[in-house]
């Protein structure tokens, strides 16, 4: 058998800890040679808790981004960061090591004939993306949501447990899609926006604005929370 490659996940919130499950089970069920050894995770803007919680997992928690300067040659980097604006910022702070990006997909998603995704994909148990769908950068997409067929999801977009984005939909940049959301065809909504849990969005949408309800209307603007801060989406 192949030496398994290095991995190091940063970030010790939920995101981090649930990517690391999906890392186990691509492990667990490996048919070939391929399997992932996680070195540890890194993280910035560490809590008491997360760092006890991953120690839980029997995975070491290694110190700040600064620890990528002295892993292996060949390590992989996983960006486990849920909210899209803070995983933009923490690719900002991770590229310049220079380290590859993992894609990570779980072995129970679905991903269609035709769908091109780049670096630093990460896709959980029961995702289903249907035909000719692209996503861009570190796009994470969570338990059993789907991505109908033709849409374009941007960079560091986020799809929450149970949402669904139907056919022709265009996500750009930095949206978070909440909780078991509905997209009807051939919406397209604007960047950085945050589609509210259970929201049926039935418009395009614009930029940065919160929206919510069924169907979904402009609540406000996003307020950007930074790293650190109470974690409000
Ligand atoms: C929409 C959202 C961003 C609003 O956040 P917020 O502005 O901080 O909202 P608050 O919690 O202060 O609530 C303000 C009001 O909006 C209501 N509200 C909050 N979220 C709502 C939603 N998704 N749909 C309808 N109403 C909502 C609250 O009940 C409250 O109403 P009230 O003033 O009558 O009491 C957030 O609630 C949400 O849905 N986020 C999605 C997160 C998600 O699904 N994450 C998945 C992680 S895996």
């Amino acid at each position: 058998m192949s030496r398994p490659t290095d991995l190091v996940i940063v970030g010790t919130g939920g995101e981090g800890r649930d990517l690391h499950g999906i890392v186990q089970a691509i492990n667990s069920r490996a048919t070939g040679d391929f399997r992932w050894r996680v070195l540890g995770f890194v993280d910035d803007y560490p809590t008491e808790d997360s760092e006890k919680l991953v120690n839980r997992l029997g995975v070491p928690f290694l110190g700040s981004t600064g620890q990528l300067a002295d892993v292996p040659p060949g390590t992989h980097v996983a960006l486990g960061v849920g909210r899209p604006h803070l995983r933009r910022e923490t690719d900002r702070t991770v590229r310049r090591y220079g380290l590859p990006y993992a894609t990570v997909v779980h072995p129970d998603a679905n991903i269609g004939a035709d769908c091109v995704f780049a670096e630093g994909l990460v896709a959980a148990g029961g995702v289903r993306l249907t035909t000719n769908v692209v996503l861009g950068r570190h796009v994470h997409l969570n338990h059993n949501c789907t991505i109908g067929h033709d849409s374009m999801l941007g960079d560091f977009v986020s799809v929450s447990p149970l949402a669904a984005v139907s056919g022709h939909c265009r996500l750009d940049e930095g949206v978070l899609v909440g909780t078991t959301a509905a997209l009807v065809p051939r919406v397209r909504v604007g960047r950085d926006t945050v589609v509210g849990a259970g929201a049926c969005v039935t418009r395009d949408v614009p930029a940065s604005m919160v929206v919510t309800g069924v169907p979904a209307r402009p609540r406000r603007a996003v307020e950007w929370v930074d790293h650190g801060g109470p974690g409000a989406y």
